[in-house]
């Protein structure tokens, strides 16, 4: 996993966008915005994702698959659609089995975007609250892990007016040590 400030640039959601030279965020300042990492390598990885997922009370699980070859012609508009900024009420959870892609986290106050390229074997773990996006790259397809604790809250709440002050968001931010 490779975390990085996205550089704003118009352009293909896929591409890098990565400033030059870039500005990388280490794991400590992603960890100070309630965002967790690990490395579990795929070959064997069960055991110690269930361990994880048994010390945070992850139950249930499931798998998607996304990919250009097998969505077809619906697949622009999806990947649109995951690129749209929001929260959910409830923690995302993912572990990368194969492909790749971008998880873009809203830094609080800067409003920046960071980031966050993940590839096979990462285990990402987005809080409750804060506001993200996400994209395939240009590789085009991902397979991934859904965890979640006992049914899924995968609601997305487009970011507005009214999500700022969502008791989820709010938390999010008091838990970050931003806002009131
Ligand atoms: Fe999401």
């Amino acid at each position: 996993m490779r975390a990085y400030y996205f550089d704003n640039l118009p352009g293909d959601q896929r591409a890098p966008h990565d400033y030059v030279p870039s500005q990388p965020v280490d794991a400590s300042a992603l960890a100070k915005m309630s965002v967790l990492s690990w490395h579990i390598s795929v070959e064997g990885y069960e055991s110690q994702v269930d361990a994880i997922a048994r010390e945070r009370g992850y139950k249930n699980r499931d798998t998607i698959n996304v990919s250009k070859e097998g969505m077809g012609e619906v697949y622009e508009a999806k990947i649109k659609g995951f690129f749209e900024e929001h929260m959910h009420e409830d923690e995302e959870i993912r572990y990368i089995l194969s492909g790749s892609g971008f998880f873009d986290v809203r830094e609080t106050p800067s409003d920046a975007w960071i980031r966050i390229a993940v590839a096979p074997g990462d285990l990402l773990v987005l809080p409750a609250g804060i506001y993200h996006r996400f994209t395939l790259d240009e590789t085009d397809a991902i397979k991934a892990l859904r965890l979640f604790q006992d049914e899924p809250k995968w609601v997305p709440h487009a970011r507005s007016q009214a999500t700022d002050v969502n008791v989820h968001r709010v938390g999010y931010l008091q838990a970050i040590g931003v806002g009131a």
